[in-house]
């Protein structure tokens, strides 16, 4: 992932606007040594955070919320998402981070192609994982835009939805019980609870409401890698699972879908769709758990 910085043509015009081709300009100039974070995950064991990483995790979730703002002030009609990956592809390196998701996967299993974009940008029926295009967004429209930076080899993971002008209101409701799906998951985050209190929530609110949980995707542990133990699942039974503890950090994204939670994934081998083709929504943030409760660190 370290090698995202190579993929910018040499002789593309430089990003930062000097009208002198990149190779001319900032090419291997921004590069600095990447420390090597204090641990590494071993193989799928539940990390707990050193005071060093916490700080480098939040550096890194509070520049993911900056790139989101950006996003959010910009985002509307006739946009395209290729656009919005420009933005936030530029504005993560003129931070001195990495978009993570860009060549991500490469390495990782020769039957799928590396992500190719620095975003995802997953509208209408594509549940996550989509790719930019150039498809112009337009009213009626909504759009998950999902953001990782890699900040010093820290990982901050977010991501919100978009309301492109006029929608039904079954739609709003939609995006908006996910949102309370997401904060009332994180009200279950403290010591001594556990991952399945979270996911239990998520699921009784959503299916209040007539929405089914995505099952086939889940939050994760962020930190030092992308993507670490544990896997928090979106559903599930209360007083099950992982036991929370203070210094662990993970996301919770819960993709909640108007119709069935069936998934499959395209030829692409990164779009997640919904089987019926109806609308689904999701939000994430990457949490800190701290002695007594949480720290929403990309709020
Ligand atoms: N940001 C996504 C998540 O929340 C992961 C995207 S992986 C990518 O876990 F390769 F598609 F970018
Ligand atoms: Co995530
Ligand atoms: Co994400």
């Amino acid at each position: 992932m370290k090698t995202a910085a190579n993929t910018i043509p040499r002789n593309s015009p430089c990003w930062c606007g000097s009208g002198k081709k990149y190779k001319k300009c900032h090419m291997g100039k921004g590069q600095r040594q990447v420390p090597l974070p204090e641990t590494k995950p071993k193989g799928r064991q539940v990390i707990i955070k050193t005071e060093k990483q916490i700080e480098g995790i939040r550096k890194s979730s509070q520049l993911t919320k900056m790139l989101l703002d950006m996003v959010e002030e910009r985002i509307g009609e006739g946009v395209t998402s290729n656009e919005i990956d420009g933005w936030v592809y530029r504005e993560t390196l003129a931070n001195g981070a990495i978009p993570a998701p860009l060549n991500y996967g490469h390495g990782q299993g020769r039957q799928r192609m590396p992500f190719p974009k620095s975003v995802c940008s997953s509208p209408n029926n594509v549940i996550c994982h989509g790719i930019p295009n150039n498809h112009a967004l337009q009213s009626g429209d909504i759009v998950n835009i999902d953001v990782t930076c890699d900040l010093d080899g820290y990982f901050g993971d977010a991501s919100r939805m978009f309301i492109i002008g006029d929608v039904p209101d079954r739609t709003r409701e939609l995006v908006e019980v996910t949102r309370e799906c997401l904060e009332l998951g994180i009200e279950q985050v403290y010591p001594s609870n556990t991952l399945g209190d979270i996911g239990h929530v998520i699921q009784q609110h959503a299916e209040k409401h007539g929405f089914s949980v995505v099952r086939d995707f889940a939050g994760h542990g962020v930190g030092v890698e992308f993507h670490e133990a544990p896997q928090v699942l979106h559903y599930g039974q209360p007083g099950t699972g992982v036991t929370i503890q203070e210094n662990m950090i993970f996301t919770i994204e819960p993709m909640i879908n108007m119709g069935s939670y069936e998934c499959r994934v395209l030829g692409d081998g990164w779009t997640a769709v919904t089987v019926d083709g109806e609308l689904s929504a999701q939000w994430e943030h990457t949490l800190l758990v701290t002695e007594s409760g949480v720290e929403v660190l990309t709020a």
